[in-house]
């Protein structure tokens, strides 16, 4: 039974945010031909859906957590709420989606008296949470590509790095006939995300710039060439990102009371896919409480926060002008998802939810990312942005010390380790605005240097090492 693809088949339609028009999804669209518009997909037959009570889909779900079909063990566990127009042979699965729950360690919920853990979706292929949007887009891409029998694909991205980084992994393992290519603001990407769409062999451009700038390119490019986009302006990532709201649900055995989830706001993508998915299990009756949710932004690229922090009446949106910022992957003056965004948190209130964003300071994302991995986390500067905002939002009387807290970790540690090199070192460039604690910096020391290994025999090298590294330890003899 888990292992069996499903039978059930949706009529999915694209559906304009802007003028409400509905586009067939045939062709890949990102934005509406009509008003220029952002889309989301709907599933018209959802309400078939409703034929069956949660508990079934809870049961389905748990049961398909044990397969071995690889079309439904990663983000596709959930098929029947995310992309069920997608056939079993264009599924992509390179190990993305059911990444852990870690409980914050207790010392440090102690010391920080809030209660939380940590999703690690750095523990995706390409170390982010990009992965799960982009095994969903390469799958219907593949999709498209077999129905019309493309021979040459050319995929493109603007990115911060992690979208590139999923862009290029996925890409290179379907091979014939995609080829990618990702367009980054020079400078302003890590060079271990660097690394990852080099080494997938996309062909990497850059710009100056920051991404507002890269974004605003390839959404010229996708209007006048032919070349499939990947960023999440393109609805189908949307869809399997929504994957992280299902497995935060069925890892808390589908009981999302009295939860608060934090997500770090870029471009907006992440956000909207988590709240349309938490409304989708909503509505099938999968959970009975939509848990509280918070987007969390740096004051250095805050737009979604600026237009949140006024009441309802007041609210106007405008893009702001970003400055450095460690929270790197999500530094964006002008999200795309904006528009989705509003739509999905007026469905998200209405449904009876709560939603609000937390701005918090650089030093605090910085602070916080350094502390979680000091007590055994693999957090990012956006996680820790996201404990930042828990911390700031305890602060604000917005969260109770009781209330259970979910932090996405969009990314792994080791892509922003230049950060944490800076904080150690103290060398961050005034724009950031970070000053380290030095109490916390921590570097290599040498115990033998290489001149007197030279002088040394190697059995004197080893016991003068040894010694080196006894004193170093204060080691009492045995
Ligand atoms: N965290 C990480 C690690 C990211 O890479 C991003 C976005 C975000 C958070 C923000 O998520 O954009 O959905 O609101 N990175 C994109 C990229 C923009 O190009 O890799 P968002």
């Amino acid at each position: 039974m888990s292992d069996q693809f499903p039978t059930y088949r949706a009529q999915m339609e694209y559906v304009c945010l802007g003028c409400g028009a509905r586009h067939p999804i045939d062709e890949l669209l990102y934005t509406c031909p009509s008003c220029g518009g952002v889309f989301l997909l709907e599933d018209t037959t959802f309400d078939k859906l409703k034929e069956h009570g949660g508990a079934y889909w809870r049961n389905l779900f748990d049961s398909r957590a044990a397969t071995r079909n690889t079309a439904l063990r990663g983000v596709f566990r959930f098929y029947e709420l995310m992309a069920p127009v997608l056939e079993q042979e264009d599924i992509l699965y390179l190990g993305e989606g059911n990444t852990p729950v870690v409980d914050g360690a207790p010392e440090l919920q102690k010391k920080l008296n809030a209660s939380f853990a940590f999703k690690n979706d750095g523990q995706n292929p390409s170390a982010s949470f990009k992965d799960r949007g982009m095994a969903c887009a390469y799958s219907y891409l593949r999709a498209l590509v077999r129905k019309h029998g493309w021979d040459e694909v050319l995929t493109i991205c603007a990115s911060t790095g992690d979208t590139s980084a999923a862009a290029a992994l996925y890409g290179a393992y379907v091979g014939h006939p995609i080829k990618t290519a990702v367009l980054l603001p020079q400078g302003k990407v890590t060079p271990q995300q660097l690394s990852q769409p080099l080494g997938s062999g996309a062909t990497v451009l850059e710009v100056p710039g920051v991404f507002d700038d890269c974004m605003k390119v390839v959404e010229h490019l996708a209007e006048h060439y032919r070349v499939a986009l990947l960023n999440s302006k393109n609805s189908w990532r949307i869809l399997g990102q929504e994957s992280y709201a299902y497995e935060v649900a069925q890892w808390f055995n589908w009981d999302l009371a009295g939860k608060v989830l934090f997500v770090p706001v870029g471009n907006a993508g992440n956000i909207t896919a988590v709240m349309s998915g938490l409304l989708k299990m909503r509505r099938l009756g999968i959970i009975s409480d939509l848990p509280r949710l918070f987007g969390v932004q740096s004051e250095h690229a805050d737009p979604v926060w600026r237009y949140y922090s006024k009441p309802k009446a007041e609210r106007v949106y405008n893009p702001v002008t970003v400055r450095p910022s460690v929270a790197q992957a999500a530094m964006i003056g002008n999200p795309v998802s904006f528009p989705r965004v509003k739509a999905l948190v007026d469905a998200y209130e209405a449904a009876g939810g709560e939603f609000g964003v937390v701005q918090v300071t650089e030093q605090a994302i910085m602070d916080a990312t350094i502390l979680a991995n000091r007590h055994g986390h693999i957090v990012c500067t956006q996680g820790g942005e996201c404990l930042a905002g828990l911390l700031k939002a305890r602060e604000e009387g917005r969260v109770a010390a009781g209330e259970k807290a979910v932090l996405d970790s969009t990314a792994h540690a080791l892509k922003f380790a230049g950060f944490q090199n800076m904080y150690f070192t103290d060398t961050f460039p005034p724009e950031y605005g970070v000053a380290p604690d030095a109490s916390l910096a921590n570097r290599p020391s040498l115990v033998v240097d290489a001149a007197e290994k030279a002088r040394l025999s190697a059995e004197e090298f080893t016991r003068a090492a040894a010694k080196a590294v006894a004193e170093r330890l204060e080691l009492a003899g045995k």
